[in-house]
């Protein structure tokens, strides 16, 4: 097996490539320097062999199609390996770890026969941040390593910055399917559901995952290490990282508000992130759209970093009306992942255009026109894009320090109970409303969609460690941070009515909520104390120049105490499976909400 190139004297890494490689097998072992001529020939390889189609009407811009059973993150595959079970806690799939070590090894074994072993360097974070890491991915998919450059900051400098013993976090991954001598290729190889793991040992800092070539399964920079290692590693060293978008908001006086919201997968952080006001005089920059990780600063604030360079973006609705800024983010050096292809060589995905294309061919690669009973797109079809072409990327965005947040908004896709908005008491009420956060699942995971679940958070599959722990962390962080805490505010942009209609118009509308959560903590704008927490009457909300109903604001604003009675029966059942790894603060936080719905 020859090694093109080694551009480390870094042992224990060495070591460790070398390690895998002799255990995968693969036909050559090659560095990723990160430079546009590597993902050039990369992409130039996908299209030659056909896994990849250049889109004539995107510069520089490829379509592909993955296997139709590989398309989403894989929660059932997906485990914390621990040597106890009770440090993975109820809500994660745990094998003990040598277990899990066992049966991978004997995946891995030979797993890369015929195939290129890409080793690739990447920082989560500008290169040199006090808050940032540095991982190095194997894999032996270059769909995985041309995402990678996009998504993560790849290459030599990383190396360079990593030095002969800097700290790395391994992210071991294969497609799962190794090449005999001849054999043609699958343009999206992968392995069958029941061979797919995507392992995490939070224990030693570590990522093995197998079978899978999509999204959060393969890019390993993203859920597995910026959210389930890093999660563990910020529980030890006292930092947070969070399920999060980053954005910052101006008033028409110049004021900035940095806003960190969590709402679970598809549930609208992309489009909050780079959210365009319909407030006169609000502004918003975007700074991150899925992940936060936060450290207190030396002025006592929690400051923030985006640790992705990219976005890999739900496409299904995304649309000049709903998303302008994405949709010039992706004009061009961009990958889509299993969206329609129309006929002059463009992506195409519902709710794009108001007119649908008379015909494209769709992700599976058949013909399809409108009136075909399934989507062209795939519903979890994603376009990634790199950051810094997104139109209001803040000037900030790349800050080694991060911005300090000011607010916090947890949230989920509740068609109904939950009311658009309301703010919490204090933190550990604040908290309380994260751990019971619940939300309908979506396409971004494969399994049923539309099923309301507990997910604290929005990191119920992205939580490295227990999740009573989790929220004990989440308490401890809010002693530290003391009076300089953000204020924390919940909210539902999905509420339905009984025919299903959306009751809020959503989007940029989401800025009328934004104001008021900026105007109470100027302690501007008036809120009405409910059983839940504050909230705005109709008439705190500015709501100029929207025409909604005035018994739509009635319904979204209710507080429907027989539902939230319901509602908190649920949240007990959820807190009993953290028995007593739950921390008190939170049953006591039920038990005073149930007083106050007078149950
Ligand atoms: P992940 O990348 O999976 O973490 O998703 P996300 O949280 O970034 O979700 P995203 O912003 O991509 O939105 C997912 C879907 O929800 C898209 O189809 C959006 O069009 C839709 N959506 C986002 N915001 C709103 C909103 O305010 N109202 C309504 N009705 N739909 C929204
Ligand atoms: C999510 O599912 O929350 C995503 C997409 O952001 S993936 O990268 O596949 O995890
Ligand atoms: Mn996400």
């Amino acid at each position: 097996m020859k090694s093109a190139n080694s551009p480390t004297e870094h042992g224990k890494l060495l070591q460790w490539v070398d390690e895998m490689a002799r255990m995968c097998k693969p036909d050559s072992v090659y560095w990723c320097d990160g430079s546009r001529e590597e993902y050039d020939s990369l992409m130039a390889g996908a299209v030659a062999s056909g896994s990849a189609i250049v889109l004539k009407k995107r510069p520089n811009s490829f379509l592909f199609r993955s296997q139709p059973s590989d398309v989403a993150r894989v929660e059932d595959r997906t485990y914390i390996s621990t040597r106890e079970q009770a440090e993975a806690g109820p809500t994660n799939n745990w094998l003990e770890t040598d277990e899990l070590k066992g049966i991978m090894r004997g995946l891995y074994d030979g797993c890369m026969r015929g195939r290129t072993m890409y080793v690739i360097p990447f920082s989560m974070g500008p290169i040199g941040s006090p808050i940032a890491k540095i991982g190095i991915e194997i894999t032996d998919s270059p769909y995985v390593v041309c995402n990678m450059h996009i998504m993560t900051r790849v290459g030599t400098r990383v190396l360079d910055h990593l030095g002969t013993d800097g700290e790395f976090i391994p992210c071991m991954h294969s497609v799962g399917a190794p090449l005999g001598k001849g054999e043609k290729d699958a343009a999206w190889p992968c392995a069958p559901m029941d061979k797919k793991y995507i392992s995490h040992f939070p224990e030693e800092d570590l990522i093995w995952s197998y079978g899978s070539g999509y999204g959060g399964n393969a890019l390993l920079g993203k859920k597995c290490l910026a959210l389930r290692i890093a999660s563990a590693m910020a529980k030890r060293e006292g930092w947070m990282a969070e399920h999060m978008l980053i954005l910052r908001l101006i008033s028409p006086e110049g004021r900035k508000y940095h806003i960190a919201a969590a709402f679970p997968s598809a549930s609208g952080k992309t489009n909050l992130a780079m959210i365009e006001p319909t407030v006169p005089g609000w502004k918003a920059e975007c700074i991150g759209d899925d992940i936060s990780w936060m450290k207190i600063g030396p002025d006592g604030r929690l400051y923030a970093i985006n640790p992705e360079a990219g976005f890999f973006g739900v496409a299904p609705g995304t649309s000049y009306s709903s998303n302008p800024a994405a949709m010039e983010t992706i004009k061009e050096n961009c990958i889509y992942t299993n969206c329609g292809l129309t006929d002059d060589g463009d992506i195409w995905w519902e709710g794009m255009t108001k007119e649908p294309p008379g015909h494209t061919i769709d992700w599976q690669g058949k013909d399809w026109t409108p009136d075909s009973p399934e989507p062209t797109a795939h519903p979890n079809a994603r376009f990634t894009a790199p950051a810094r072409q997104c139109p209001i990327i803040s000037p900030d965005w790349e800050k080694p320090e991060g911005v300090p947040i000011d607010i916090f908004i947890f949230g989920g896709r509740r068609a109904s109970t939950v009311p658009l908005v309301h703010e919490a008491f204090d933190w550990e009420h604040g908290v309380f409303m994260g751990a019971t956060a619940s939300s309908e699942t979506t396409a971004a995971n494969i399994g049923a969609i539309g099923n309301v679940r507990r997910d604290p958070f929005a990191m119920k599959p992205f939580c490295g460690y227990n999740m009573g722990d989790y929220f004990a962390h989440w308490l401890e962080m809010g002693k530290r941070l003391g009076d300089k805490a953000p204020r924390i505010f919940y909210t539902n942009w999905f509420r339905k009515t009984d025919d299903g209609r959306w009751l809020w118009p959503g989007f940029g509308e989401n800025s009328r909520v934004l104001k008021w959560m900026c105007e109470r903590i100027d302690g501007k704008a008036e809120a009405q104390r409910t059983a839940i927490g504050y909230m705005p009457a109709t008439e705190n909300l500015d709501l100029e120049g929207l025409e909604i109903p005035p018994d739509d604001m009635e319904e979204l604003l209710r507080v429907d105490h027989t539902a939230w009675i319901e509602e908190v029966k649920d949240m007990r059942e959820h807190f009993t499976q953290f028995g007593d790894r739950l921390p008190k603060a939170l049953e006591a936080q039920l038990k005073a909400l149930e007083d106050r719905l007078g149950t």
